[in-house]
């Protein structure tokens, strides 16, 4: 394995499947079944979870709401995701702990980075909610935030494109995609993988993004033996 500790960023939306919004039980218990085979294979596993399937703050912002306000909202969001994803994972017979920036002990472990750490080591999927549990934060920088906490070996951006490439592939046929990046590359070019915060912080601290997708079956655990699967930032 390439890998022995990995944050993997699952987007909110990417739990809607086929729907328009909320959760798809199906599509959660297909990223169960992935996330199960890499942990099958001894490498930590820890999760964040978008929450745009449910609410996004900064929607909420221009349809007039309070910005902080709608920030929260996003964030029990993730807390929502983040109950449905232990429980298929437990589902899956994975052990899990769910940790939260806010604390909200009745439900799930307030984030202790310690504690944190000693789950993945004893083999527990350590799913990450609220955020970083501030307004005007992504979830992608809450990602980044942790895994540079825990450790992390590198950040596994699972989407619904293969890659990063030269222009959305969804809109632009001409786009070609890379195998891999650097960090000042993705600025100069302004391919936007993740929002500034996130990005930078990525950078200063040396922690690799492989941004690859997380709905091709068995495409996980490829990338963590190492496969050329998605597109790696580093350097
Ligand atoms: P070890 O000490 O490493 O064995 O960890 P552990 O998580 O098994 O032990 P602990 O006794 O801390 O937790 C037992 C169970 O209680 C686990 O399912 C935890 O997720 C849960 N738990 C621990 N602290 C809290 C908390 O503050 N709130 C909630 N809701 N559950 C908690």
């Amino acid at each position: 394995m390439r890998y022995k500790r990995i944050l993997l960023k699952l987007s909110g939306e990417a739990l809607m499947g086929t729907r328009n919004y909320g959760i798809d039980p199906i599509r959660l218990s297909e990223y169960a079944k992935e996330i199960k085979k890499i942990v099958e294979k001894n490498i930590e596993v820890a999760i964040v979870i978008g929450g745009g399937n449910i609410f996004r703050g900064l929607a909420g912002a221009s349809n007039g709401m309070d910005r902080v306000q709608g920030d929260y909202m996003g964030m029990l969001a993730t807390v929502i995701n983040g109950l449905a994803l232990q429980s298929a994972l437990e589902e899956a017979e994975l052990q899990t702990r769910l940790l939260t920036s806010i604390e909200m002990k009745e439900i799930a472990e307030p984030f202790i980075k310690r504690r944190a750490v000693r789950h993945l080591e004893k083999g527990r999927v350590v799913i990450f909610g609220g955020g970083t549990g501030n307004p005007y934060f992504t979830t992608d920088t809450a990602a980044v935030l942790r895994a540079i906490e825990i450790g992390a070996d590198i950040i596994l951006k699972g989407t619904r494109v293969d890659g990063i490439y030269t222009s959305d592939p969804e809109k632009d046929d001409s786009a070609t995609k890379f195998d891999s990046i650097t960090f000042k590359e993705v600025m100069n070019k302004d391919l936007r993988i993740m929002d500034m915060t996130a990005f930078t912080l990525s950078e200063e601290n040396k922690l690799p993004i492989l941004v690859f997708d997380m709905n091709k079956k068995g495409n996980l655990l490829k990338v963590v033996s190492g496969k050329n699967v998605g597109t790696l930032v580093e350097g």
